[in-house]
């Protein structure tokens, strides 16, 4: 038997779900409907999850106005993510070799929806990353293909390319073990990332 999720959970993946749905057809688009469909049965809820604040996270607020003035859509991602942050097990992602010294207080990560989660799932992890204003995430990569759902605006590169710039609603596609690497801009930085962990 199937247990209920977090109401404000189910309403981010409720509006997350609508703003993949109108996305054209790219190509992250079908990763987002698989992920949606297997996401129809929730997974397990976690109760070793403890929410944790950073000092960062006080750049959530800021990041949510941007993404509320985007469009009615994203609108109701930030008032449902504004009621879940609370609830999130914020952290700092170890390991990475930042070049900016400020990566490492001006970075933070939480997981949605898998292992370390709200919800465990075996076949998705949704995640968010924050970032303060022209702050630097470095290159990483990972073998399940990714999606990302900009909510608040910032530069992404992959394989070590240009930087190219996505506004809230944007979307960025990587596929498995690709490089990738993401930049706040004037404003904080918030964007969900959506994984494909297997059938
Ligand atoms: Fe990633």
């Amino acid at each position: 038997m199937s247990s209920p999720r977090d109401p404000d959970l189910a309403a981010v993946l409720d509006a997350h779900k609508a703003i993949a749905a109108a996305l054209p057809s790219i190509t992250v688009k079908p990763l987002f409907e698989r992920c949606h469909t297997a996401l129809e049965a929730p997974g397990t809820p976690n109760f070793r999850h403890q929410p944790q604040k950073i000092p960062v996270c006080n750049h959530i607020t800021e990041g949510l106005r941007v993404t509320t003035a985007a469009s009615p859509g994203l609108a109701r991602l930030a008032d449902a993510f504004g009621r879940l942050a609370p609830k999130l097990a914020w952290q700092r992602r170890e390991g990475l070799q930042a070049k900016d010294p400020r990566f490492v207080d001006s970075h933070a990560n939480a997981t949605l929806i898998g292992h370390d989660g709200l919800e465990r799932h075996n076949s998705v992890r949704l995640g968010v990353s924050l970032l303060a204003p022209g702050v630097e995430y470095p290159d990483h990569q990972h073998p399940p293909e990714e999606g990302y759902l900009v909510m608040s605006g910032g530069d992404w590169r992959q394989d070590h390319g240009e930087w190219f710039r996505r506004d809230p609603g944007g979307t960025v596609h990587n596929v498995p073990d690709i490089w990738h690497a993401m930049r706040g801009g004037e404003a904080p930085l918030l964007a969900l990332w959506m994984l494909w962990m297997g059938d």
